[in-house]
Formats: C-alpha cells, structure tokens, sequence
C-alpha cells in the first residue's frame, strides 16, 4: 500500500533554521493557482503507482495550515476520485500552532484529516524568537489544547533540540511539558544548520556557536530516556510514538514503500527510481498550465538501492533485514554487511536480533559514522 505526500509551498514568516522549500505567497492568487496546478499534478500522474491503493497521506509543507479547511477538503475529495484510496486511511495534517483556532479544528474534525502534526519547536519564548517563530510558547500551549479538546485523537508535535543556548536542564524541562500532554507521537529533531539559512549566515560571520557534541549527545539521551518512561517507543532516531500510534506514512519512506509527492520540490520513490519536482513555486505551476510536470530523476541501480536501504533501515528499530540484503543483494551484500557490521557489534554500538541488525542505544548516538560506513562506493 502506496502513499501520497503533498507539499503546500508557503510559509508567512520565514523561520531561521529552515532549509525546506517554502516562500512567501504575494497575494491569496499566488495559494489558488497553486492549489489548481497540484491538482492537475495529481491528475497527470495517476500512472505513477499503478494500481497501488493508497493508505496515507501527509500534507506537510511549508505550512499547510495556511489553506482553508474547504480547500484541504477539495484536495482530498479529488484525490479520492483520481486514486484507489484505502478505506481507513492515515490523513495527516502539519499545522503551526498560530493557525489552529477554534472554528478552524471544528472544521477540520468533520473533515477526513484523522492525525495532526503541530510545529511546537519549544515550550520557550526565547527559544522561538532566536529561531524566528510566529508564535509563542503560550499559544502553542494554547493551541496543542485545543487540538485535544475538539477531540484529535492522533496528535504528534515536533520539538527542535540542540540549539544554542540549550543545555540538558532546559532541554529536560521542554521534555517534561511535552510528556505532561496527552500527545500520542513526538517528532524531535536534532537542529542541523543549512547552508541558504539565516542560521546559516550566522554562524559564519560567527555571530551563532553551534553546541558542543558533547551537549548533543546528552540532549539526546535524555530525550531517548525520557520518552521511554513516558511510554514512547524510539521508532527512529528522530520519531517516538505511543503503542498503536507510529506513523504509518513516515514508516513507510524508511520501508521502501513506493509514494507519490505532489507540489514544489516534492520527492516521489517506486522501487525502480526516485524523483523530484522543480523546487521553484511560479516554474512548477507555468509547466502545469501548459500540461507538464518539471522534475528530475535518478534511476536506483543497485549500488544505490543498498545504500538508500541502509541508510534509511539502519535509523528504525527495525533494522536492516539480512533475509531481505540477502534476496535483494545476493550473497556479495550480505557478506558486506556482516563484514562491517563486526566491529560494531564488537563495541556494543549494533546487535544482531534473529535476523535484523540494529543499532543500540550507544549506536545511536554516532548513527551517521556507523551509517557512512556501510555505504558502498
Ligand atoms: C517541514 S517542517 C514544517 C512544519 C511546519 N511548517 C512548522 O513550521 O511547524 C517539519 C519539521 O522539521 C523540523 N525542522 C525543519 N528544519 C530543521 C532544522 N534545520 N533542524 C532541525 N529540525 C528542523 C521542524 O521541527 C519542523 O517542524
Ligand atoms: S519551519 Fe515551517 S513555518 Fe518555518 S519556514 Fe520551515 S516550513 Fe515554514
């Protein structure tokens, strides 16, 4: 079961960590048209998964919170006439927390969208301005409550750690808010700093000091632990979520099930080739007018399936599956993995559980020089 990511390219205030497409609409006009060419998008690219039902999908952005509920209803209703979509499907919604009022999540309750995903970032107001946040932590506060109150039942939020400034007694603090809700998933992500970014800029006029790796590695043990006593499994390095609750769509990219991404700089995968629409709003929808989606592609040969494979399994609790590196790989991968794989396993950073490889806790913490390792040139 395939799935389909939406990406709604607008943002109204440009955060300063942000690195993903996102620009600021000049008029109402600019979301309309974009809206009409996504949905000529969608409609030229039936063929992308043939067949396939749908069981997610994820509007994410940007901020999507920035388009009507009727909008978002119209998008969904026209998606369901032009793909097989499953019958208890998993519709997620991102919002930023100064978009969610109260007619809105009363709409948005009768709409099909059953999972939120609200952009917290921080439960502290100097961390937001540092990061250029629209909002405060008051009406995040305010907002996660709502959201509850109408009666979502499937609330993840999004915290951001590691930032300058933090320290594990801040970051434990931003922990124990965050538990104290009756949220069924967490998102938490480790700031990385990009180049084009205002952060960026920073830090190269040295006006910004990232933290030390000693500090990260704390940050992010005491979240490992601190979402474990609350319940939380760590699915991903990055994702946690409460029994009954992981993400099918976000599972489903670290699987290799095939998805189908519509709007700017959105990334589509079908087992044989992966491929990404122009990052550019006012390119994508001219080319739709005229009837043509703008993207480029890379076709997987082997080499570059392994390593997508491990460095997406690899992250999850899941693992790298030997049975599948050895049927997909032959026996020339399979000897590769369990050749790197010995030293770790030696040092206590990877175990081997039947037949998965996976990452322990200490693994985890250096996931990205044990994954660079196993990649094949
Ligand atoms: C694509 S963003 C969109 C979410 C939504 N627009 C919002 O701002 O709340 C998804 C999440 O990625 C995370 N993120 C984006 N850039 C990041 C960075 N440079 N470092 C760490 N996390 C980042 C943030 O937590 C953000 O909520
Ligand atoms: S974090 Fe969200 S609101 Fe901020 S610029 Fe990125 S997409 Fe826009």
């Amino acid at each position: 079961m395939a799935g389909i990511y939406i990406h709604i390219p607008f943002c109204k205030k440009l955060c300063h960590y942000c690195d993903f497409y996102h620009t600021i609409p000049a008029s109402p006009d600019d979301v309309s048209g974009f809206t009409k060419a996504m949905l000529k998008e969608a409609e030229l690219r039936t063929g992308y998964l043939p067949d396939e039902k749908i069981k997610t999908i994820y509007i994410g952005g940007g901020t999507p919170s920035l388009l009507s509920v009727r909008d978002l209803e119209y998008i969904l209703d026209r998606l369901s006439s032009l793909y097989i979509i499953d019958s208890d499907p998993e519709i997620t919604l991102e919002l930023n927390p100064e978009d969610i009022d109260q007619d809105y999540l009363d709409d948005l309750k009768k709409s099909p969208v059953n999972r939120l995903s609200i952009g917290i970032q921080s439960w502290r107001d100097d961390d937001l301005k540092m990061m250029n946040r629209r909002h405060t932590a008051s009406q995040a506060e305010n907002a996660l409550n709502r959201a509850l109150n109408t009666g979502f039942t499937n609330i993840s939020i999004d915290l951001i750690y590691g930032l300058p400034g933090m320290n594990t007694g801040i970051w434990e603090e931003n922990l124990k808010k965050t538990f104290s809700f009756n949220i069924k998933h967490l998102s938490a992500y480790h700031l990385t700093i990009d180049p084009g970014t205002v952060f960026w800029k920073m830090k190269e006029k040295g006006l910004m000091t990232e933290i030390s790796e000693e500090e990260s590695t704390s940050e992010f043990a005491l979240l490992a632990e601190k979402a474990s006593l609350a319940g939380f499994v760590q699915y991903e390095i990055s994702n946690f979520a409460l029994d009954g609750y992981i993400s099918i769509h976000n599972s489903n990219y670290w699987k290799q099930i095939n998805y189908l991404g519509l709007g700017p700089s959105a990334h589509s995968f079908n087992g044989y080739s992966r491929q990404w629409n122009i990052a550019d709003v006012g390119k994508y929808v001219n080319a739709l007018n005229k009837g043509t989606v703008l993207f480029d592609i890379e076709e997987l040969d082997n080499k570059k399936k392994f390593n997508e494979y491990i460095m997406t399994s690899l992250r999850t609790m899941w693992g790298i599956n030997l049975e599948y590196i050895e049927q997909t790989f032959d026996k020339e991968g399979y000897d590769f993995v369990i050749n790197i794989s010995g030293k770790f396993r030696e040092y206590g950073l990877m175990k081997l559980d039947k037949k998965t490889l996976v990452l322990t806790n200490q693994g985890k913490m250096i996931s990205d020089n044990i994954i660079s390792d196993f990649m094949m040139i």
